[in-house]
């Protein structure tokens, strides 16, 4: 069950006291939750010995409006059943190939339809705005899911310091080229750098997010070091990795899936049920790391943001543009 809980924001009106009693997950309850007592975030990165990750503690977490009350997803498993094309095809292979990515320093650049183009320096992201814990099901459209702690930025925060102008219809997104350091891209898997992009009303939607972390920490190299995009109502190769530049487009930006198999993967790419990949179901989902014999269970329409997001999509056909 997905639980909105605040659109006031953080700091303004407490979730907890416009929270139905027994809804609210706070931080020890979400720790209980992942199995680590009342423990800081910090515990799961320490008791997992694995792999390479970006690495520092965020520091000045906010609690969000923003969770979900189901298990979370173990470190272990979000770090190592991952789809990152730009480290290799297999679930293994981002957390087996991404270690000599360098995700630090970093920047964004931000240009097209605004008035002031820029760059977003991540330290000055994670400085200057109020990184929130977020608690979001990703929804993959090969029909598995995960319920993650991120940590991160409302992108709409982030878009408006642009002023983008009215000629800005879109938000085009993209992920940096490195083929020195991302092995997938000396192979044709996809036409890299991988590319993705928004309505400007989703992308100012407050459910939207620039992820900068996960479990309290850093982003690790396998999940979209230092940056990358949660979008929860919509499949999860919406939630572009390791970005480099965002810009404001006046017509709809093309997109890598939608590009590769337009008939099977199109613009909005929201969570639906009833729309049935042309290759499988989309009406259940199996939960990443349950028991192998737990059954699957039915996937919500907008992965349950139906009450937040349908009115962005008033009138329109669910179906075709899917
Ligand atoms: N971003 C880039 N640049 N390259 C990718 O291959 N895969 C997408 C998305 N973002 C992808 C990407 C897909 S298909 C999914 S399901 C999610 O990342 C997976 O995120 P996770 O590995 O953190 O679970």
């Amino acid at each position: 069950m997905l639980i909105k809980t605040s659109r006031y924001g953080p700091g303004r009106v407490r979730p907890s006291e416009i929270t139905p009693k027994g809804v609210w997950l706070n931080r020890r309850e979400l720790l209980k939750r992942a199995g680590f007592g009342a423990a800081a975030f910090a515990v799961p990165w320490a008791s997992w010995p694995g792999l390479a990750h970006a690495g520092r503690k965020l520091e000045n977490l906010v609690e969000s409006g923003w969770m979900l009350d189901e298990d979370l997803t173990s470190l272990e498993d979000i770090t190592t059943y991952n789809n990152f094309y730009e480290f290799g095809t297999g679930k293994g292979d981002p957390a087996r190939y991404s270690g000599g990515f360098k995700p630090l320093p970093w920047s964004i650049r931000v240009g097209g339809e605004c008035e002031k183009p820029g760059v977003i320096d991540y330290e000055d992201l994670i400085g200057s705005y109020p990184v929130e814990e977020r608690v979001y099901r990703l929804r993959c459209v090969e029909a598995w899911s995960m319920v993650v702690p991120w940590a991160g930025v409302q992108l709409s925060e982030v878009l408006r310091r642009f002023q983008p102008t009215s000629k800005a219809k879109y938000a085009a997104f993209e992920t940096v080229y490195r083929p020195e350091e991302m092995p997938g891209q000396e192979r044709g898997f996809l036409d890299w750098p991988y590319v993705e992009g928004l309505r400007i009303d989703e992308a100012m939607h407050p459910l939207s997010l620039l992820a900068v972390g996960l479990y309290g920490e850093e982003l690790p190299n396998q999940n979209g070091a230092p940056v990358r995009l949660v979008v929860p109502w919509k499949y999860g190769y919406k939630s572009i990795k390791s970005i480099v530049s965002i810009t404001f487009v006046e017509e709809e930006p093309p997109t890598t899936w939608n590009q590769q198999a337009p008939h099977e993967y199109g613009f909005y790419s929201n969570v639906n049920p009833e729309r049935s990949h042309p290759r499988w179901s989309q009406k259940r989902e199996r939960r990443v790391g349950g028991s192998l014999f737990a059954s699957k269970i039915p996937t919500l329409k907008f992965n349950g943001y139906e009450e937040e997001v349908a009115s962005l999509y008033a009138g329109m056909d669910l179906i075709k543009h899917h």
